[in-house]
């Protein structure tokens, strides 16, 4: 048996974490350091204070050195700890599926306002992903019926975690190609943050990104494939009345306008995301 070195207190442990999270160029240290101690010791932000003279165990020392490992080659947080809170709830994240973005908050938030009114609201989530659009519509509209479909089996696992996580029992998952048009139906609102990242702005996305399913990030041509055939393709499948809503891409919004006027919906309009920057674009049937 090895000799264990010597033992780290929680607030050593804290204070080295955080230095090394800074020299490896990671932006806010302070907040992932206590996300990471929270992570091994299992103690909240408020245990940690009262105990931060303890001896992490050799079994949390071991674990922070394998998470510190992963996270100086910038393989993303959230994937280290497994789950990540969005909008209300939380979601069970890892390899194979796209973390949920604050952005895409806005997105619900716009969706979630539509169906304020609404009774028995039937919903599709095109692109699903970890299911956060369309699990956080269900569990704020529990008489809703929402669908959600995603085309790929590593992201469609994390959602079969996330409506038993979040109890979304009134959601269906569809496994399926929103290209082709799969899960046309009748609804009221169609929402969609679909793959939406050309090719050659691969180079702009940090670290961490590259660590995501290039299937969840990246579009062919300009990155505005998806919105087209959406906008054309499922217009049939919307009630009149019907609201569909897009998350796009940093200068997307104009061209995807354009794209549903031409499909000929009314009421366009596009909602700003938390830095100043229109990010939903939305439309009535
Ligand atoms: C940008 S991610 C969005 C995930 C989730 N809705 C969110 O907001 O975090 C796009 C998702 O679309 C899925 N996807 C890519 N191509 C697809 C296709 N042709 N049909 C259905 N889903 C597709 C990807 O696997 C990925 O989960």
């Amino acid at each position: 048996m090895t000799e264990r070195g010597a033992v780290m207190t929680i607030f050593e442990a804290y204070n080295n974490t955080k230095k090394r999270l800074a020299a490896a160029g990671i932006e806010d240290s302070v907040f992932e350091a206590k996300a990471i101690i929270r992570h091994i010791t299992g103690l909240s932000n408020n245990e940690i204070l009262t105990n931060y003279m303890n001896n992490l165990t050799e079994f949390q020392e071991n674990n922070l050195t394998a998470i510190m490992r992963q996270r100086e080659i910038r393989y993303p947080l959230q994937y280290i700890l497994g789950n990540w809170g969005f909008y209300k709830y939380k979601f069970k994240v890892g390899v194979g599926v796209l973390i949920p973005r604050n952005d895409t908050e806005i997105l619900v938030e716009t969706a979630s306002e539509f169906l304020k009114d609404k009774k028995n609201p039937q919903v599709l989530d095109l692109c699903a992903g970890s299911g956060c659009i369309g699990i956080s519509l269900a569990k704020d509209y529990p008489d809703a019926a929402v669908v959600m479909v995603e085309k790929f089996e590593e992201a469609a696992r994390y959602i079969k975690q996330n409506i038993e996580l979040n109890e979304a029992y009134n959601t269906l998952l569809l496994m399926g190609d929103v290209l082709e048009g799969a899960g046309s139906g009748e609804y009221d609102l169609i929402v969609s943050n679909p793959p939406y990242i050309p090719k050659t702005e691969l180079s702009l996305m940090n670290e961490e990104t590259k660590f995501e399913p290039e299937t969840a990030l990246l579009c062919e041509g300009d990155g505005l494939k998806f919105y087209r055939v959406i906008a054309e393709k499922y217009k049939a499948s919307l009630k009149n009345g019907g609201m569909l809503a897009f998350e796009v891409g940093f200068s997307q919004a104009q061209s995807v306008c354009d794209i549903l006027k031409q499909n000929g919906y009314s009421d366009i309009r596009t909602v700003k995301d938390y830095n100043g920057t229109d990010r939903v674009v939305c439309a009535v049937k």
